[in-house]
């Protein structure tokens, strides 16, 4: 079997640190590996318009930051497919047989839609599109037959619901269809960062996040202002370092040779964590040391979308041509699925050379 390898992104702002320890750096690792056979990364723009129907403006602008990140962060479009949704419009033919194998129930069902459902207050009034996006979202990683999906674990009833859909369409018409699995980062702090301000998510309307594209000056004003352990009152307190945003990060993107480099008087983390547990740490000195680590991590980022900013039609070029292929792939797929359901008539010269007969005199 093929290693196909599908992944996205809604385009609806700049991609941040939980982006990149939750789903991009390992996207670049496996690229890099070159592991597979065909790697997809999508802009889910139509995804995000099920949301955002009022507002296509800010997804529109946001197409071009996404990109700007995917390349910055190191994705290569000579290794890889990028493209945008709306540009492979098998994506919404598929969808348009896949509804037909999902009950209404089984939609309402989602935990993820149903929470997403409740942030947006759409209990009274929903969009259709919406409650649909994982029937969509299945078209997304089946026209491609991608089996691995690599995304953060908010989306595995994604790929629960693919998969059945998946099952289903190959019970009734036969196997064209490959099941996806999900593959989540394997660095238990990667799955969820929280943000600047310890809450649960790095999210773009608390306001808590640290952008890819975020300035040294913006990213140390972030880091300096972020929130610790409250009960970590003086330098000789002793702390806490769960639940702690600041040795959450550092657990997620430290290595043993930025204690080398910025802060050789300690070996590791471990013995980093265990002065400031025991105290006479002082949040500062962990603070300049995360904003060097983050420094490190995001230099090379910068450069490289400093680059592509200066050269934006290529970038649009890249997202065109990356369409075209996406879409040749999905439109292969999708005549084979016509093919599985029997809905290819003009293709099928028995079904019209048995009608010609049926109504021979
Ligand atoms: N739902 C994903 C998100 O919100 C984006 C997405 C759309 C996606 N289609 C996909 C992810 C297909 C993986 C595979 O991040």
């Amino acid at each position: 079997m093929k290693n196909i390898i599908l992944t996205g992104d809604r385009p609806t702002g700049k991609l941040h640190l939980g982006h990149y320890v939750g789903s991009l750096k390992q996207r670049v690792e496996l690229q890099n590996k070159g592991d597979f056979d065909e790697m997809y990364v999508m802009i889910a723009d139509a995804q995000a318009l099920t949301d955002n129907a009022d507002n296509p403006e800010k997804i529109r602008e946001n197409i071009i930051e996404v990109a700007l990140d995917y390349l910055s962060v190191g994705l290569d479009p000579n290794k890889i497919t990028l493209f945008i949704q709306s540009a492979v419009p098998e994506l919404t033919e598929f969808t348009f047989y896949y509804m037909n194998l999902v009950t209404l129930s089984r939609l309402e069902r989602n935990p993820t839609v149903k929470s997403e459902i409740k942030q947006r207050g759409y209990e009274t009034s929903l969009p259709m599109g919406f409650l649909t996006y994982p029937v969509s979202q299945t078209s997304d990683i089946t026209a491609f037959k991608a089996n691995i999906v690599p995304v953060g674990d908010d989306q595995l009833p994604m790929l629960e619901q693919a998969r059945e859909i998946v099952r289903s369409f190959n019970n009734i018409y036969g196997e064209v269809l490959v099941e996806p699995k999900a593959m989540l980062s394997d660095n238990e702090v990667c799955k969820r960062l929280p943000g600047t301000d310890g809450k649960a998510k790095m999210s773009k309307s608390i306001g808590n996040c640290i952008y890819l594209s975020d300035s040294e000056e913006v990213v140390k004003q972030k880091v300096m202002n972020m929130y610790t352990d409250p009960t970590h009152l003086k330098v000789e307190d002793p702390g806490h370092t769960e639940n702690n945003p600041v040795f959450i990060y550092l657990e997620a993107l430290c290595t043993d040779n930025h204690f080398v480099k910025y802060l050789p008087e300690y070996k590791n983390l471990e013995e980093l964590k265990a002065h400031y547990e025991k105290g006479g740490l002082g949040d500062m000195k962990v603070k300049r040391f995360l904003n060097d680590v983050l420094n490190d991590v995001l230099n090379p980022i910068r450069q490289r979308r400093k680059e592509y900013e200066g050269k934006i039609e290529e970038v649009y070029k890249i997202l065109e041509n990356g369409s075209k292929k996406a879409r040749k792939k999905a439109s292969e797929t999708l005549k084979e699925a016509k093919e599985a359901m029997k809905i290819n008539y003009f293709e099928d010269e028995a079904l019209i050379n048995s009608h010609i007969k049926k109504y021979q005199k």
